[in-house]
């Protein structure tokens, strides 16, 4: 395993969505030593709001970082969790998972999951946890897996096309494409990366001898692309929707949203990022659900059934044009938030 620690991530929303999670308005109390790695006050998107005085407020509960990534989000919200507080982080990827188990060596309030978050409710049971306090997670890719080429998640560095989040199991893409039928990945091209061109693109990849290179991929991708956006690798779209595939990301998002209904504990906060439509459009549609108790089956019941609602005040918070300017990645972020009252 390469050195986890040789590629950086900066974290977006970063205040926003510990604040969220912990159920309050603004961290406006961050000292410059509380600030996680690589977000000194000079080059962080907040640093009007954050004058240099600890309040000293420290939150005891459970919570659960379900993307532990690098850590930026749960190294912040640790500053405001009490001594007897434990915050339970999941990962699907081994290189997040060696930072992850160095952070807990030095922090027993921290337990740390090999696994999905789609796994919540029961990784939490096996831990003897029935509730938590709070849940965030960041999804899609950090910036070291994009970074590294080896990993096969970019089309702007040569590696094996691999693309798992986690690299102990399952199969990679370049072992998919070499078995998938021109049919079936199109329509993974299409459902995933919205590709209008999939079919075009699925048989000029079909026609390839190997699926040993990214960059060849990529190549593939672009030449049988027939309109290149400006300022956009025509395989974007493609990558994107080979990695939701072969890592089940959507999938795993509805179980782990689901399983957050039954893990919460009443006034808990959950706080979600997600980077493009495909993933807002779940989120935002299950926190509609959840929190109206409105279905789309019941809409032409006469009677619609009552459902419980799970949810109260469902939040879309955007990163600011400061963060925008200075992290690129926030471009497409939403932090969508809610908390859990419990109300039927
Ligand atoms: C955007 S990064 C998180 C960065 C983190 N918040 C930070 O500040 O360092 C996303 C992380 O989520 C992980 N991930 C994606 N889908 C996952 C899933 N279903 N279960 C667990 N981890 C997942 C990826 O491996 C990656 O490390």
């Amino acid at each position: 395993m390469n050195n986890p620690n040789e590629y950086q991530h900066e974290s977006v929303l970063l205040f926003e969505t510990v604040a969220s999670v912990l159920g309050v308005k603004n961290l406006n109390t961050i000292s410059k030593n509380q600030l996680p790695q690589n977000q000194s006050p000079q080059n962080s998107p907040l640093k009007k709001t954050t004058p240099e005085k600890k309040s000293g407020i420290r939150h005891s509960g459970i919570f659960v970082d379900g993307t532990f990534g690098r850590g930026g989000h749960s190294r912040l919200l640790l500053e405001y969790l009490a001594d007897d507080a434990k915050l339970i982080v999941f990962d699907k990827d081994p290189q997040a998972i060696a930072v992850a188990n160095e952070l807990a060596k030095t922090d027993n309030r921290v337990i740390v999951v090999h696994d999905s978050f789609a796994t919540l409710q029961e990784s939490l049971q096996r831990l003897g946890i029935d509730k938590v306090n709070g849940i965030m997670a960041d999804l899609g890719v950090s910036s070291p897996q994009l970074d590294d080429g080896s990993r096969g998640f970019s089309f702007m560095r040569d590696g094996a096309i691999d693309m798992r989040m986690d690299t102990s199991r399952g199969q990679s893409v370049g072992e998919w494409l070499a078995t998938v039928t021109e049919e079936e990945l199109a329509n993974v091209l299409y459902e995933f990366g919205e590709e209008r061109y999939s079919r075009r693109i699925a048989r000029a990849i079909k026609q390839m001898d190997s699926y040993d290179s990214t960059l060849e991929l990529a190549e593939v991708i672009k030449q049988a692309h027939p309109k290149w956006q400006k300022g956009k690798h025509p395989a974007t779209q493609s990558f994107q929707a080979m990695r939701i595939f072969i890592n089940n990301e959507l999938g795993d998002i509805d179980n782990f949203l689901q399983q957050s209904l039954a893990v919460l504990a009443e006034n808990g906060h959950l706080a979600v990022i997600s980077f493009h439509s495909l993933e807002d459009r779940r989120i935002k549609q299950f926190l509609q659900r959840h929190s109206r108790g409105q279905y789309p089956e019941d809409q032409n019941l006469p009677f619609p059934p009552i459902r419980p609602k799970y949810f109260a005040k469902p939040k879309r918070i955007a990163p600011s044009a400061e963060e925008v300017k200075h992290n690129a990645r926030s471009r497409s972020a939403w932090l969508r938030t809610a908390k859990h009252p419990l109300t039927y």
